[in-house]
């Protein structure tokens, strides 16, 4: 995937960093020693954990560098790294995996889920928010779009859509062997936008990217054009003209 664009992912700082506070706030953990933020982004879900444990080393890892650079800026005393999940192996001693609107990126993430948590001591804790939103309609015209302008050939427009996420049975079924205790639930949050174009602006930070960087910019200007027009169809504006932008999450919290 294309390097991620820190600016458009910040625009909506307040309603992305409401599922990982959430998250935390059902993290049992007191004082842990070492903590790692998954998918840190622009270090806006490791300033949460800073808040939390002022006293434990916190490490953000991301494989963007301008998600990293941003993050530096934001946390300079913290410590970030440069590295790729689906290889990336907790050291020993690690209390708390956060992984916060990261996982869906890695297709293969509930072995990698089995894999982090079975390689922390007993009381270590997994903490993962997924959107699970791959059925509604922002996501579905994506998929739409992609599949009928002239760049529906290519192949990563192809491969650009996400899949749905495994039900909470399967995740409950993979990871209770490895923990002593798992909480699974979804919120569904109803962001308000400030117009339909909104929600575009929203999943350009996110789920359109993989959809947008194969194009030039002439393509990408059409892409998002087509994809507006289906929004602006289907999110009627409310009695002040903002629209409300649904969005079911699932979140996991397992204890080793
Ligand atoms: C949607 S952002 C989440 C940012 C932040 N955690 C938050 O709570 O808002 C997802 C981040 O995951 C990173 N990412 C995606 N796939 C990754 C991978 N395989 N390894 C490491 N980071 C990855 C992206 O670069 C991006 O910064």
């Amino acid at each position: 995937m294309e390097d991620w664009s820190a600016r458009q992912y910040l625009k909506f700082e307040d309603e992305r960093t409401r599922p990982p506070r959430d998250l935390l706030a059902q993290v049992p953990l007191q004082r842990p020693r070492l903590v790692v933020d998954l998918g840190c982004g622009p270090g806006n879900s490791t300033e949460l954990l800073v808040e939390r444990y002022p006293q434990s080393d916190i490490i953000g890892l991301d494989s963007s560098p301008d998600m990293l650079r941003k993050a530096r800026e934001r946390l300079p005393k913290c410590k970030f790294i440069e590295a790729d999940i689906a290889t990336w192996q907790p050291d020993a001693g690690t209390d708390l995996i956060f992984g916060n609107a990261v996982m869906q990126w890695l297709p293969d993430h509930p072995a990698i889920m089995r894999r982090q948590l079975e390689a922390m001591a007993p009381g270590g804790v997994l903490a993962i928010q997924m959107p699970d939103n791959t059925r509604e309609p922002a996501l579905r015209f994506q998929r739409e779009v992609g599949e009928t302008g002239p760049w529906q050939d290519h192949p990563e427009i192809k491969a650009a859509p996400r899949d749905d996420l495994p039900s909470p049975e399967a995740y409950y079924d993979l990871l209770k062997p490895a923990c002593s205790h798992i909480d699974i639930w979804h919120t569904v949050y109803n962001h308000v936008m400030a117009a339909p174009q909104a929600i575009t602006e929203w999943f350009k930070g996110s789920s359109l990217q993989p959809f947008l960087s194969p194009l030039d910019a002439a393509s990408r200007e059409k892409f998002l054009a087509a994809y507006t027009e289906k929004i602006v169809g289907a999110y009627k504006p409310r009695f002040d003209g903002k629209v409300l932008l649904r969005f079911p999450r699932l979140f996991i919290l397992a204890v080793r």
